[in-house]
């Protein structure tokens, strides 16, 4: 009932050259594979460029998306914007948005209702540091960041929302949660989702995983059964090792 998800976050990489050729590549397979959604972020410069090769299976999200219309905001993307562009999703609360430039739960929760209010599906980012790890943290912090992350928000329909769990430590460092660790987690925010919304609804939404996520270790993490999907940075950049994330077992 829930479609697996492969979304590529392509952060701040590639020219334009580079950009629409992948994309022609990941449109290919996407076109190959009906069972399941193919989603790529690429920088916001490129999305014109990828969206005319992106054909109708190929879909597109931006990196971030502002709680604003329009107006000044120097530097922010408006969900408008993003759904001229062709977006259909928006990450919200990445990791490196977090951690390097100091975003909130707070600021991440009206970045996710301002992409909802305008038909962009948000995806909600969330994951704990190696410290809060290591000091026993992880499921207080998850709890805080779906918490306050979803704050005023309603659902009634599953498909309207992704979460993606990627622990801190696992992203761009070549270490990824062993698959029990990664259900422990899924399972633990479904069971948050599900205090939060109705059962169905919970049930509905789709947490990927993320962090290192790679050809050879993708079939193991998609086989838990509260993982639908993965959000995939280094290994999304190459045509082939996407192909084959996007191909799992
Ligand atoms: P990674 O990045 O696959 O390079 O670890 C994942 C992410 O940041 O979404």
């Amino acid at each position: 009932m829930r479609v697996p998800l492969i979304a590529g976050n392509w952060k701040m990489h590639l020219t334009l050259t580079e950009a629409a050729e992948l994309a022609a590549a990941v449109a290919r397979v996407a076109e190959a594979s009906p069972d399941r959604e193919v989603l790529i972020a690429p920088p916001f410069t490129a999305l014109a460029a990828v969206k005319a090769v992106a054909g109708s299976r190929l879909l597109l999200a931006g990196q971030n998306v502002c709680w604003e219309e329009k107006g000044a905001f120097t530097g922010e993307i408006s969900p408008l914007m993003l759904r001229e562009a062709g977006c259909r999703m928006a990450l919200v609360g990445h990791s490196e948005r977090r951690h390097l430039f100091h975003e909130d739960n707070r600021m991440v929760n009206r970045r996710l209702r301002g992409a909802m209010a305008h038909g962009l599906i948000p995806i909600l980012c969330i994951g704990e540091t190696l410290a809060e790890r290591d000091s026993g943290r992880t499921l207080e912090t998850l709890e805080k960041q779906v918490r306050e992350g979803l704050d005023e928000v309603e659902l009634v329909d599953p498909a309207k929302l992704v979460v993606a769990y990627e622990p801190v430590w696992a992203i761009g460092t070549g270490k990824t949660a062993g698959p029990a660790q990664a259900q422990e987690a899924h399972h633990f925010v479904r069971r948050l989702l599900a205090g939060l919304y109705e059962k169905n609804i919970a049930a509905g939404v789709r947490i990927l995983y993320g962090g290192s996520v790679n050809a050879a270790n993708v079939d193991e993490i998609m086989a838990q059964a509260d993982v639908d999907g993965a959000l995939v940075g280094g290994a999304s950049l190459s045509a082939e090792s996407f192909e084959r994330i996007i191909r799992f077992n």
